[in-house]
C-alpha cells in the first residue's frame, strides 16, 4: 500500500490506472477504523481492480460546538488496517491540502431537501461539509465505484443525490451495517461510551428493531410508533434528537401501501451521539402523514 499525502500524486496514480484501464473503487473515511470500515473495504475489493481509500477528518462538517479537536485520530492502526485489507493506495491530505484558500467562504454543495431534516435539523451546515469533501474526494480519486456505509443512512441519501444532480460519473453503493454482537452499530464515536453507557447503548437497535416489526406486521400509526420509540429511549437515559420512519431511498414522509420505509434514530447518551437505521417494508396502508 502507497500512503499518498498530495493531490498531484494521487492524480498520477490514478491516471497511471486509467491509462491500463484499470477499474477503482473507493471508500472514503475520517479514520479511526474498525471492522465496519474492513467490510466496505471488502465490498470495494467487489467492484474495482484497483481500491483508494482516504482519511481525512474533514473540518467543514463539525459544526463550532461539535467533536473536530477530540475526534479520534489513530492514524499508524489505520494504515496497518489498511495495508491488511489489500488497500492500493491511502490517501491521506492535510487540511490546508483539501482546502488551501481555508473552509470559510468556499464553494459548498448542498442538497437543500434533505440536508436540514433529521441529523441535519440539529447540526446545522453538517451534511454540506459531507458532500462537499465527498464531490472533491469523488473529483480526485475519479473512481468508478464509492462505497458508503448504510450506518449513515441520511448521509447515503444526500451522496447519492448530490451525484446524481452534478451527473458525476460514480455507482455509489451503500453497505450493510456492521453490529455488534448486542446489535449496537459499530461507529468510531462509540469509544465516547463509559462502560455503563455502552451496556445502555443498545437499546437503539433494539427499540428500531421494535418499530420495524410493528411496520411489518401491518402496523400503520407511523405517529405512535415513532412516540414510543421517544420514549422507550428517553426511558432507557437518552436523550433522543429524533427517532422517525421514513421512505426508504428519499426520506419523504411515508404513506401508501407495501412500501419500502426506514426507521431512523439519534439520541446522545454522555458524550456520544449515537445514530442508527434499520430498513424494513411497511405492509399496511400508512395514511397521508397530517
Ligand atoms: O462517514 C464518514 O466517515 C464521513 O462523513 C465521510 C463520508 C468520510 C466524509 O467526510
Amino acid at each position: 500500500m502507497r500512503t499518498i499525502e498530495s493531490i498531484a500524486e494521487l492524480r498520477e496514480r490514478v491516471r497511471e490506472w486509467r491509462l491500463a484501464r484499470e477499474s477503482i473503487a473507493f471508500v472514503p473515511t475520517m479514520g479511526n477504523l474498525h471492522a465496519g470500515h474492513a467490510s466496505l473495504i471488502g465490498a470495494a475489493h467487489h467492484h474495482g481492480r484497483r481500491v483508494v481509500a482516504s482519511v481525512f477528518v474533514n473540518p467543514l462538517q463539525f459544526g463550532p460546538n461539535e467533536d473536530y479537536a477530540a475526534y479520534p485520530r489513530t492514524p499508524d492502526e489505520d494504515a496497518a488496517l489498511l495495508a491488511g485489507q489489500g488497500v492500493d493506495v491511502l490517501f491521506l491530505p492535510t487540511v490546508d491540502e483539501m482546502y488551501p484558500k481555508g473552509t470559510a467562504g468556499s464553494t459548498i454543495i448542498d442538497v437543500p431537501e434533505l440536508s436540514g431534516i433529521l441529523c441535519g435539523a440539529v447540526r446545522p451546515g453538517h451534511f454540506q461539509g459531507v458532500a462537499t469533501v465527498v464531490v472533491k474526494l469523488l473529483n480526485l480519486v475519479q473512481p468508478d465505484t464509492a462505497i458508503f456505509g448504510e450506518k449513515d443512512y441520511q448521509q447515503l441519501t444526500i451522496i447519492r443525490r448530490s451525484v446524481e444532480d452534478l451527473c458525476l460519473p460514480v455507482k455509489i453503493v451503500g453497505a450493510p451495517t456492521v453490529r455488534a454482537d448486542d446489535g449496537l452499530a459499530l461507529s468510531s464515536r462509540n469509544r465516547y461510551l463509559s462502560a455503563e453507557e455502552r451496556a445502555i447503548a443498545p437499546t437503539v437497535y433494539r427499540t428500531l428493531d421494535h418499530a420495524r416489526r410493528r411496520l411489518e406486521g401491518g402496523d400503520t400509526d407511523v405517529a405512535d410508533i415513532e412516540r414510543e420509540g421517544m420514549e422507550t429511549l428517553r426511558a432507557a437515559g437518552f436523550r433522543p434528537d429524533y427517532f422517525a420512519v421514513r421512505l426508504a431511498g428519499t426520506l419523504e414522509l411515508p404513506r401508501g401501501q407495501d412500501m419500502d420505509c426506514v426507521v431512523l434514530a439519534a439520541a446522545r447518551l454522555g458524550r456520544a451521539r449515537l445514530i442508527d437505521n434499520l430498513q424494513c417494508r411497511a405492509t399496511g396502508v400508512l395514511p397521508a402523514p397530517r
